[in-house]
């Protein structure tokens, strides 16, 4: 095993990134493949990743190492090419040579930093967990408290402090909010009229990030692609959110979160994740859906327990995954699909029936 694996796993990558909308990262990646096979110092600087499984991201692991250089300011020469930076991207062989020599300039600094996988925290998500939080206010007229699994920096327990804006004119939440998610919502809005308050924020995730230290907040920056400008203003807008709504962040699995949860009267218990069921091995998954089934058969009216998921799944055992956002409630019905998002969140195409 070998080169030619890791050069076929970045080369995907490289593709990913250019579907998902980074021409940065995709000609980027397709120039880090080259140099792996040629043996030049992108080779070096993996050498004993060779045989890494291609669901580990090494390829992020190395763009986000390097992007966390650029954003610390120990990368000047690639900066003037990073729209994150302040640059403009110049011919994909001048990026390609500044990448290169910051291979070449800080090998044990880029080395050091690829056992870390990527810690992303995706704000526009709040786009579908907002809307879907909104259906629950609707449903239960009492303050809301909320519990996010895999929260990693919880900048999406303070959804209720940004703005939405779907494309019909009408808007949800702060209009001063640092946080703006434009075109968040396609077809029929969430219910906007609910009256939501939210009284507790807690989330928990294996390996949570604090927001508030600039380390922390460097961290989830890096791993934004640097011509993504959309997912880097909402990051940056959440991260100013954050330091003024205090929130609560444990590292503990799923798991260990739900099993100590328990309802409380006069309060809506929301639990929501995103992006991080996959994740969660199926004995972990399936005790997390066991907890709230039994904290579900102790709900009532006044204590409802609801469960809210932004997850990639198939809607047919062939078809290819969407990623949906699902509700199910106790006491209530069965699990409803609010709507579809976008990978990393807007726009929501919301369904009537939702
Ligand atoms: C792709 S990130 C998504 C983070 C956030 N939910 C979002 O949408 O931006 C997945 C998160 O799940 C966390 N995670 C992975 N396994 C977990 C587990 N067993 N229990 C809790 N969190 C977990 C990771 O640490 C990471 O922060």
């Amino acid at each position: 095993m070998s080169r030619d694996h890791l050069v076929a796993t970045i080369r995907q990558q490289a593709d990913a990134c250019g579907q998902l909308g980074s021409p940065l990262y995709r000609d980027l990646l397709d120039r880090v493949a080259g140099d792996v096979a040629a043996g030049g110092p992108a080779a070096r600087v993996l050498a004993g990743h060779e045989d890494d499984p291609g669901p580990s991201g090494l390829a992020l692991r190395l763009t986000g190492t390097v992007h966390r250089l650029v954003l610390a300011g120990e990368a000047p020469t690639l900066a003037v090419h990073y729209p994150s930076a302040g640059g403009t991207p110049g011919r994909p062989a001048e990026v390609w040579a500044a990448f290169r020599a910051v291979l070449e300039d800080h090998p044990a600094a880029v080395r050091r930093r690829l056992d870390q996988p990527p810690q992303t925290n995706e704000v526009g998500r709040a786009a579908a967990l907002l809307g879907g939080l909104l259906h629950v206010a609707a449903r239960f007229d009492q303050p809301v408290r909320l519990l996010e699994l895999g929260a990693s920096g919880g900048l999406n327990l303070r959804a209720d402090r940004f703005r939405y804006e779907h494309v019909d004119g009408s808007a949800w939440g702060p209009p001063d909010s640092p946080v703006v998610l434009h075109d968040a919502w396609r077809g029929p809005s969430p219910p906007l009229h609910a009256a939501l308050r939210v009284m507790e924020r807690r989330g928990t995730d294996v390996a949570p990030l604090d927001p508030a230290t600039p380390e922390g907040a460097l961290t989830l920056l890096s791993y934004v692609w640097p011509d993504q400008l959309e997912r880097l203003r909402r990051l940056r807008g959440a991260l100013t959110v954050a330091a003024e709504v205090p929130a609560t962040l444990v590292r503990a699995s799923a798991r260990a979160a739900v099993e100590s949860l328990q309802l409380v009267d006069g309060r809506t218990t929301v639990v929501w994740h995103s992006v991080m069921w996959q994740y969660l091995e199926n004995a972990e998954r399936a005790a997390v859906l066991r907890r709230l089934d039994e904290l579900g058969s102790e709900a009532t009216r006044d204590r409802p327990l609801a469960h809210l998921a932004l997850e990639p799944r198939r809607p047919a055992r062939a078809a290819p995954h969407e990623f949906m956002l699902t509700l199910q409630t106790w006491p209530g019905e069965v699990e409803v699909v609010l709507g579809i998002a976008q990978p990393h969140g807007p726009p929501v195409d919301w369904r009537p029936a939702g």
